[in-house]
Formats: structure tokens, sequence, C-alpha cells
């Protein structure tokens, strides 16, 4: 039920995350109005954070709850197009802290191609900077900061020598409009998001990534035998395969076990099928990291933090 997933993204998502979003979202949880109209779109329009992230991007207020109420409720033939057309795409660069160990413990160089990569930024490990507690990895920018728990934090930044992705949708760091799209999507209070956001497009706008456009079950085959002869291929993903249907889940995930190299999934966990899991550390939503499907850790959607299993 509609109402039950807005009052469920303030509960488990947005909570210690971002007051204003927590407030909006049990709001709307009751707001009829809104509700019907979003009722009306596809169920793949109804996430939450597509919503406000619609909102934001045409200058809606999202902080007073009424105000947004009105200004849905008045703008709802402005909003409408763009809730069917843009999609949760949120590139967050803070994921690069939670695959690094990883990237960085298998052999190098390593050929980085990323499924579901929406703008590439993920694909720059190498080019980021990284803080673990006291521990710095790296000399680039953005700094990305996570709290780790249990990690043996890695002591260098892999050395990529390809990268390419796919994407339903890729997004261009060299567009306005996508990057405003991209800016949108972040939360309103995560000023540190934004501004990393800012720096690593500024990192990909220098050596725009190549982005295959398509399906990640039909592209992956034919991309990773572009990879480079002597590099340890790296498939990858992150917060993914949430937006993909079972049936594909399940073809994509019997395909990727299938190449050659190395694959690195950032996921929520039923979308995995791991399992043996330890129970997660708290009732907030966390992802699992898992290399070659064997589960590491648990980590918060924004690579804000990562419990390394024991
Ligand atoms: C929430 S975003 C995450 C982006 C990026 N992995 C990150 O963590 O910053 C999910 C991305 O997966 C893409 N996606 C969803 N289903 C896909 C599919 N079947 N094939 C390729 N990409 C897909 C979406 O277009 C979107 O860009």
């Amino acid at each position: 039920m509609l109402a039950s997933q807005f009052a469920e993204f303030g509960a488990r998502e947005a909570r210690g995350e971002s007051p204003i979003y927590e407030r909006l979202s049990l709001a709307v949880s009751r707001d009829d109005e809104v509700l019907d109209l979003v009722a009306a779109l596809p169920p793949d329009r109804h996430q939450p954070n597509l919503l406000y992230g619609v909102v934001r991007f045409l200058g809606g207020p999202v902080e007073d709850p009424a105000a947004f109420h009105d200004y849905v409720v008045a703008n709802w033939a402005a909003i409408e197009p763009v809730l069917r057309t843009r999609t949760v795409q949120t590139n967050e660069v803070g994921r690069c802290a939670l695959l690094l160990p990883a990237l960085a413990a298998l052999p190098q160089p390593l050929a980085l191609l990323e499924v579901g990569a929406s703008a590439g930024l993920g694909l720059f490990p190498d080019r980021y900077a990284y803080r673990y507690g006291s521990h710095e990895v790296g000399q680039g920018q953005p700094l990305l900061e996570c709290a780790a728990t249990g990690l043996v934090p890695p002591s260098r930044v892999p050395e990529v020598v390809w990268r390419a992705g796919i994407d339903l949708n890729p997004l261009d760091v060299t567009d306005p409009a996508d990057v405003a799209w991209l800016e949108a999507l972040i939360w309103p209070e995560h000023t540190h998001r934004r501004e990393r956001l800012r720096a690593a497009i500024a990192v990909a706008a220098a050596d725009p990534p190549n982005l295959v456009r398509g399906d990640l079950v039909d592209e992956l085959p034919a991309l990773a035998a572009q990879a480079p002869a002597g590099a340890t291929l790296v498939v990858f993903h992150t917060s993914v395969l949430y937006q993909v249907p079972e049936p594909r889940r399940r073809a994509f995930l019997a395909l990727v076990r299938e190449l050659p190299g190395h694959w690195v999934a950032n996921e929520a966990p039923y979308t995995l099928d791991l399992t043996a899991l330890p129970p997660p550390p708290d009732g907030a939503l966390y992802n699992v990291l898992a290399l070659d499907g064997v589960p590491l850790a648990w980590n918060r959607s924004h690579g804000q933090s990562m419990v390394w299993f024991g």
C-alpha cells in the first residue's frame, strides 16, 4: 500500500539520516490527495525519493509538509511528466569507500565494469581519497569517509587500466540537466554528499567514462569481452538489483557467476540469494557487500559506515 511505502521510507531509510524526509514521509503517508495523484502512476513511479527528487528538481519545497502538499497539488501537471521520465539514479560516490577493500585485495591491475552505473562515478575508485577512522588512503578528491568496524583498511587504491559501464539510462556528467537531476536526488540536509558529488563529477567530466545504454543482462557479455587481457576483470554493482525485476535479476546472477574474473556486489541482501548472513547491526536498512558471492560486510546505503564480518 502506498501510504505504508511512504511511512516505511520515513521510518527506515530517512530516520537518523534526513529529518526533513522523515517528517515529510510521515505527512505524505497521511495525505490522501497527494497519495491519490501518485497512485495513478505505474508502481515503479511510486518511490518516495523519486517524488521528492522531482519536486526539488523543479524548485519546489520539501522542508515544510504543508507547503509540499500545496506545491504538489498546484503543480501536478508539471510534476507528472518528470515523474514518468526520470528514475532514481542516485550516483553515490561514497559507495566507493565500501567497494575499495574488495577491489584493493584483487590481483592488479583491474578492468572495471560497472552495471547500473548511472553517471559512472563509481568507475573512478583509483582517483578518490578515503578515510576509515584515522586511516587514509589515496591522494585525490573527493575524500570519502567511512566509519568501518572490523575492517583491515586497504593500504592502496586499485590500479585501473580499463573502465566501462552499463545503464538503462546513462546520465551524462557534462549535461547540466543530468547534473541537476543527480543533485536533486541527494537528500536535503546532505551538504557533504552534494559537495563530494560535484567533486566526483569534475573527475568524471575530465575523462568521461564509456557507458553503454542497455540492460545489464543483454549488454554484459559483449562489454566484458572488451576488457583487456592482462587485467583482472571486475564486474561490480551497488544499489542496482532492487530495481531489476526478479526473473531478470536471476538471469543476471547466473550470467555474472559464469564470467571470468571477479564479481563485487553491494546490494540489498534479498536480491543476492546469499546464505549464512549474520544478523544486521540494528533495525535500519543495510546493504551487504559480497565478493564472488561470499558476503563480507553490512553497510549503509550512502557509504557512511560498514560492519565487516568477523
Ligand atoms: C540507484 S541507481 C545506483 C547507481 C550507482 N550504482 C550507484 O550506486 O551510485 C541504480 C541504477 O541502476 C540502473 N538500472 C536499473 N535497472 C537496470 C537494468 N536492468 N540494466 C541496467 N541498468 C539498470 C538505473 O538506471 C540506475 O542508474
